[in-house]
């Protein structure tokens, strides 16, 4: 097994129904990943210890996932140079998921989080493989082939609603 190069953190064991989109994303793509859960307001020593040794341990890329008061992508960022992708997580303490978008996105300026949609743990994935994939041409070339089963999907759709007519599909 070769070291993993993505970290994927969640706050709680709760974000993973979303926050396993993310890893089953990188599981495709053939990229190494670790997942855990690291909670800023419960385990704040883990969360430094984490976030301080990524780097060393060989991680490129940070997915972290958190609802309501999410601060743990902001704080994680706050605490390496490795890019930081938050997941805004519409959680049970959340209120309308609003509260986790706001909490991950406005970062004040010098620590950015790159923020995806709400419970958008897939572009989280997507994402951090693209980071990858800047340098890594297999990886380059595994994406090209995952937007062109995009394209592809669409291309099949528009073919068969413009043949059919759009009251024969469901
Ligand atoms: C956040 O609080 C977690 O990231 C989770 O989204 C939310 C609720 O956590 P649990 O009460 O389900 O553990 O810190």
């Amino acid at each position: 097994m070769s070291k993993p190069v993505v970290g994927i953190i969640m706050g709680s064991q709760s974000d993973l129904k979303i926050m396993r989109e993310a890893a089953e994303f990188l599981e495709e793509m053939k990229i190494p990943f670790e997942l855990t859960i690291v909670s800023a307001h419960r385990t704040p020593q883990r969360m430094i210890e984490y976030a301080s040794s990524a780097r060393l341990r060989g991680l490129k890329v940070i997915i972290a996932g958190a609802g309501g008061a999410a601060h743990l992508p902001g704080m994680v960022a706050s605490l390496t140079s490795l890019p930081v992708i938050g997941v805004p997580i519409k959680s049970s303490n959340s209120i309308d998921g609003w509260d986790s978008v706001l909490s991950i996105l406005q970062m004040p300026g010098g620590v950015p989080v790159a923020t995806v949609a709400l419970d958008g743990a897939k572009n989280a994935g997507i994402l951090a493989a693209q980071i990858l994939g800047s340098h890594d041409k297999s990886i380059a070339k595994k994406l090209d082939a995952f937007k062109a089963s995009l394209r592809k999907k669409v291309e099949d759709s528009f073919k068969v609603i413009e043949k059919k007519g759009w009251r024969h599909i469901q």
